[in-house]
Formats: structure tokens, sequence, C-alpha cells
């Protein structure tokens, strides 16, 4: 049985990734950083996707498993990437004050330029060090105010070019086909099955 631990507590990320890994190889466990009783906290101190999410796959390496983790966020060309890493705490409070910060800071900024992407890096580390990583992008532009209620984060001003309505007015199904997370986790799980089957 090959044991895959997630470095992450987050329940919904555990079992998707535990969905997808075991239609890939069946013989698979995922467990949480709790399941192998670790309970510090990892401190993302990387400046990019790529660094953050190796940071925190190598907790698990580094105690004998293969560690995957994810690392995500939202860059807007008119703000030279930001919030990008910074997305969960941009302004210190949750998503609706992040939205409102956002907003507000692109308040000046005309339509064509208001192009924006969403990031998502899935990094693998083995205990040997070796390390797979994937990166998924789902490009867009940033609306002036907020449409749909579905999704999290800044879903509600994230037009998508690839579905034509925001993140927020999109099925679950219909988001992951095209979210940088859905990209990133496809070629992630190509990428690993050639290294690992
Ligand atoms: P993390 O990868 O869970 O740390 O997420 C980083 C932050 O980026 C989240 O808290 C959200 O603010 C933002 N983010 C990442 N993915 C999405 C998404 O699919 N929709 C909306 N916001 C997202």
């Amino acid at each position: 049985m090959m044991k895959f631990v997630l470095a992450s507590n987050n329940k919904k990320k555990i079992s998707e990734l535990c969905a997808i890994l075991s239609s890939l190889l069946p013989d698979c466990e995922v467990l949480s950083l709790g399941d192998i009783g670790y309970t510090g906290d990892i401190e993302e101190t990387g400046d990019t996707f790529e660094e953050n999410s190796k940071i925190k796959a190598s907790v698990p390496a580094s105690l004998g498993y293969i560690g995957i983790a994810d690392d995500s966020g939202l860059c807007v060309d008119a703000l030279d990437g930001a919030p990008g890493v910074h997305s969960a705490r941009y302004s210190g409070g949750g998503d609706a004050e992040n939205i409102k910060k956002l907003l507000s800071e692109l308040e000046d900024v005309p339509d064509e330029k208001r192009g924006a992407k969403f990031v998502c890096v899935m990094t693998a580390v083995f205990p040997d060090g070796k390390t797979v990583s994937a990166r998924g992008e789902a490009h867009g532009v940033i609306l002036h105010e907020k449409r749909g209620d579905d999704g999290f984060g800044y879903d509600p001003v994230f037009y998508s070019t690839d579905l034509n309505k925001t993140f927020a007015e999109a099925e679950p199904d219909e988001k992951n086909k095209v979210s940088h997370r859905g990209r990133a986790l496809a070629l992630f799980c190509e990428k690993l099955k050639g290294e690992i089957c």
C-alpha cells in the first residue's frame, strides 16, 4: 500500500485528492498531517507558488512519507501579480474583505487592463528528495462588482474567459474542468503516474 500525506488538514482537499489518486493507483491511501501525528504549523515563507507547495510537501517527506501539497492564488496584471502568494491574507480579513480591497485597488483601472489569472501548483516530495511539480492556470478579468453565489474566495469577481461567466456563476463540475486547480491536478497525476508506475 503506497501512502501519500497531503500537507493540509482541509477535509475537502483530502477527499478530492483521495478520489483522484485512488482511481489512478488502486493501492494507495491519502492521509492528512493529523493522521501521522503532525500538529505543527507550516510557515509559507516562499515568494512563489512553487516554493510554498514544496515547503509544505517537504514536511511529510522529512518524516518518511510521500508528501503532497498545493498552493494557489490570484495574480492581477494591473497590480503586478498581487495578491499572488498572499491571496488568502490580502486584506487581513475574510473573503468579503479581500474582494473589497481588490475592487478598491482596481477602481480606476479600465476594463481592457483588468486581466488576471488564478494559479495553482501541486508538488509531491519523496523521502529521497525527488520532486514532481505541476502548474495550472485559469485566465480571466476582474469585474467591477460581484456576480454569482457559488464558489469561494475571489470567485464572484473573477470572470473566466473559458466559461464566459464568473467562477461563482459556474457549477462545481464546470469550474473544475477549466480551473487552475483542475488543470494542475490533471497534469500532476499524469507526471506522478510516470514517476511511480
Ligand atoms: P490556498 O491555496 O488554499 O492557500 O488558497 C489561497 C487563496 O487563494 C484562497 O484563500 C483564495 O483567496 C484564493 N483562491 C485560490 N483558489 C481559488 C479559487 O478557485 N477561487 C477563488 N479564490 C481562490
